[in-house]
């Protein structure tokens, strides 16, 4: 049993850009207010010096600083993390937290739009990482947090390249975690996945789905919790991530989600299911004799042993074996779940369904070869 101390992060030193507002103004706080000593930097230099002198007047000594950062920049990180090292006494903690977002599919997304979002979601994490490394070598246990999304795992219509972004986030976290367990280091690296907080890179959300109610219950919808996240939810699981009690923790993904990660997807799959509408994996109609739509009663989806689990337990990458319980067709004499092997139309013909008996649905390719 861990006796957690008042003071979390007592002795630690932490460097957070895009801490000028939102998340990372929040987790500096938070962490000040567990011992740390922080460093912010942001684009937004006079907001990042605004949030340092706030923290600072709290705790009526200084234990915070900052610098104007533009975290795309490769040249100044060497420099900047040496100051922050120099004034802080050392780094032991690297949150990458700037972030941006862009909309856009991936024909009106503009190449400029695409290279600015991965210039500061994915290329910064990757400097970051890169150059406070060393640091954190000469001061473990070292810790570095990346924030990455929900949008990892479920992607938002219109959000190509955050969408895009975040998932790398994701998997930069998991290489850098591998690499430094392996050498037997005392670095952990993690990502952080929030949902939505109303935040200023949440702001245009507001402007665009009008009226302040209306936008929560669309960005909330799927989360049983039926609220927003709040800067403070994120800072809570950045301090565990930074702080010791997480040493046996690395190459995680932390879903900081109000369970919507889950019930999305869940609610997702029934709508389909009880609307009639078709999804790519679902025959619809009895392509030779014309009759009602299958229905199947697929709960719960099993995986393939191979099969990736997903936080929302459902990805279209995954294969998944449908148990057929129930056949709502009229009945007719071939049609039980184990006895499905009409040739299927085109359009489904490559689906990855199998029935119970692990018989995959007949491929009318294959069948015809
Ligand atoms: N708010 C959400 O709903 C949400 C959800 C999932 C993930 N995130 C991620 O959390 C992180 C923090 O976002 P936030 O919600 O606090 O948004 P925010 O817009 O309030 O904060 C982002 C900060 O990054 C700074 N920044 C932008 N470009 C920069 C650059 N080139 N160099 C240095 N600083 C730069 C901004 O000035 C801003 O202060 C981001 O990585 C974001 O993608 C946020």
């Amino acid at each position: 049993m861990i006796d957690l101390p008042a003071h979390r992060l007592a002795g630690k030193r932490a460097f957070i850009p895009g801490a000028a507002g939102g998340l990372g103004a929040a987790m500096a706080r938070l962490f000040a207010r567990h011992g740390a000593r922080v460093f912010l930097t942001d684009i937004d230099g006079d907001g990042a010096r605004a949030q340092a002198a706030a923290i600072n007047t709290e705790h009526g000594t200084t234990v915070a600083w900052a610098a104007a950062q533009n975290v795309r920049e490769e040249a100044p990180w060497p420099q900047l993390l040496e100051q922050a090292a120099q004034t802080v006494g050392g780094l032991s903690v690297l949150v990458n937290n700037a972030g941006i977002d862009a909309l856009g599919g991936v024909e009106n997304l503009g190449t400029k739009d695409w290279q600015r979002v991965m210039g500061v979601n994915v290329e910064a994490v990757y400097f970051g990482c890169k150059y406070a490394l060393p640091w954190l070598k000469q001061n473990q246990p070292g810790a570095i947090i990346n924030l990455s999304s929900m949008a990892a795992y479920k992607v938002d219509p219109d959000y190509t390249v955050y969408n895009a972004s975040k998932a790398a986030v994701a998997s930069l976290s998991k290489s850098v975690a591998i690499d430094y367990a392996r050498q037997r280091l005392a670095i952990r690296c993690n990502s952080i996945h929030p949902a939505f907080i109303r935040t200023g890179i949440v702001e245009p959300f507001f402007q665009q789905l009008g009226e302040e109610g209306e936008a929560i219950r669309k960005l909330t919808r799927g989360n049983p919790m039926r609220r927003l996240g709040e800067p403070d939810d994120m800072a809570y699981a950045a301090l565990y991530l930074a702080s010791d009690e997480s040493r046996f923790v690395t190459a995680a993904e932390l879903r900081v989600d109000g369970v919507g990660g889950v019930m999305r997807a869940l609610r997702t799959r029934i709508k389909t299911l009880d609307s009639g509408v078709r999804r790519n994996d679902e025959p619809m109609s009895d392509p030779v004799s014309g009759k009602p739509p299958l229905r199947l009663a697929v709960h719960p989806p099993t995986r393939h042993p191979g099969g990736s689990q997903q936080p929302n337990g459902w990805s279209s990458r995954d294969p998944v074996t449908f148990k057929l319980h129930k056949i709502t067709r009229p009945p007719c004499p071939s049609s039980t779940a184990s006895s499905v092997s009409r040739p299927a139309p085109k359009a489904w013909s490559n689906a990855a369904i199998s029935t119970s008996s692990k018989k995959p649905f007949p491929d009318s390719r294959t069948a015809k070869s």
